[in-house]
């Protein structure tokens, strides 16, 4: 827990700061430059913002620029304020609420795919990287990924990450009820209505993964020939 913690106050600060200085930097940006009357926070600032370098105007997968990417909607700017405090009731409720909203659910309701798709899409981590440039996820056959090993233990075979609780034996602890089901479905979704400014992001509202591959990571996780189970 205390781990997770100062993580926690490490990532909110990070995210509140990027935020901050887009808009501090973007109101200096086309003077005239001289670096040597800056502190190396504003050089660094400038040269990620300003310069270029990073080519934060250029388009980025899901449309608009990377540099739009660093503006919060509005349940981040609600965990945002919070900080390291703990979270007031109406925050969660408010957050609790804005996730709650943006279910949607499959056709035909949820069902459990194929494990070895979910293994590989538990795996990747391909994300929405964008700069330089940008990840292709037309030539990539799972397109972004899961990215769900960088924060959990999920089987054995593979070193997951400690941001989140370990998942191993997921479905033989849990069994393969409707509830567990839909619970599963909605934390993957979007955590927000479960756990309020988790920092497990919103994979299917953001649309990391569309509603299909989500019954595939789901089958990684229910099912019992799946190596999370084993
Ligand atoms: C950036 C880190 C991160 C990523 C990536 C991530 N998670 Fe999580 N996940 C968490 C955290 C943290 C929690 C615990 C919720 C909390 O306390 O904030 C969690 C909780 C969960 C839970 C609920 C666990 C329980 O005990 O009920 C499930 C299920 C889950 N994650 C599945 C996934 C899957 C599947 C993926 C990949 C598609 C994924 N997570 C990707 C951080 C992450």
């Amino acid at each position: 827990m205390v781990k997770q913690n100062s993580m926690k106050k490490a990532f909110v600060k990070l995210a509140s700061c990027l935020c901050l200085v887009a808009s501090v930097t973007s109101a200096t940006a086309g003077e005239k430059i001289d670096y040597t009357k800056m502190s190396s926070q504003q050089l660094a600032e400038h040269l990620i913002f300003n310069s270029d370098g990073f080519k934060l105007d250029k388009p980025v997968q899901e449309g608009g620029t990377a540099r739009e990417r660093l503006v919060q909607d509005e349940l981040q700017k609600s965990c945002s304020v919070v900080g390291n405090a703990t979270i007031p009731a109406d925050t969660s409720v408010k957050v609790m609420t804005m996730a709650r909203n943006s279910y949607r659910y499959p056709e035909g309701g949820i069902k459990l795919g194929d494990w070895k798709i979910g293994r590989e899409l538990a795996w990747s981590g391909y994300g929405f990287r964008a700069g330089h440039k940008n990840d292709d996820h037309s030539t990539t056959k799972y397109g972004p990924g899961g990215n769900c090993y960088n924060c959990h233990q999920l089987a054995t075979d593979r070193t997951g990450g400690s941001i989140g609780p370990a998942l191993t034996g997921y479905g033989k602890a849990r069994g393969t009820s409707d509830a567990i089901l839909k619970y599963t479905y909605e934390v993957i979704y979007n955590p927000h209505a479960y756990f309020p400014c988790t920092h497990m992001p919103r994979i299917g509202a953001k649309k990391l993964l569309t509603e299909e591959q989500i019954s595939h990571v789901m089958a990684y996780l229910f099912d019992p020939e799946s190596p999370v189970n084993k």
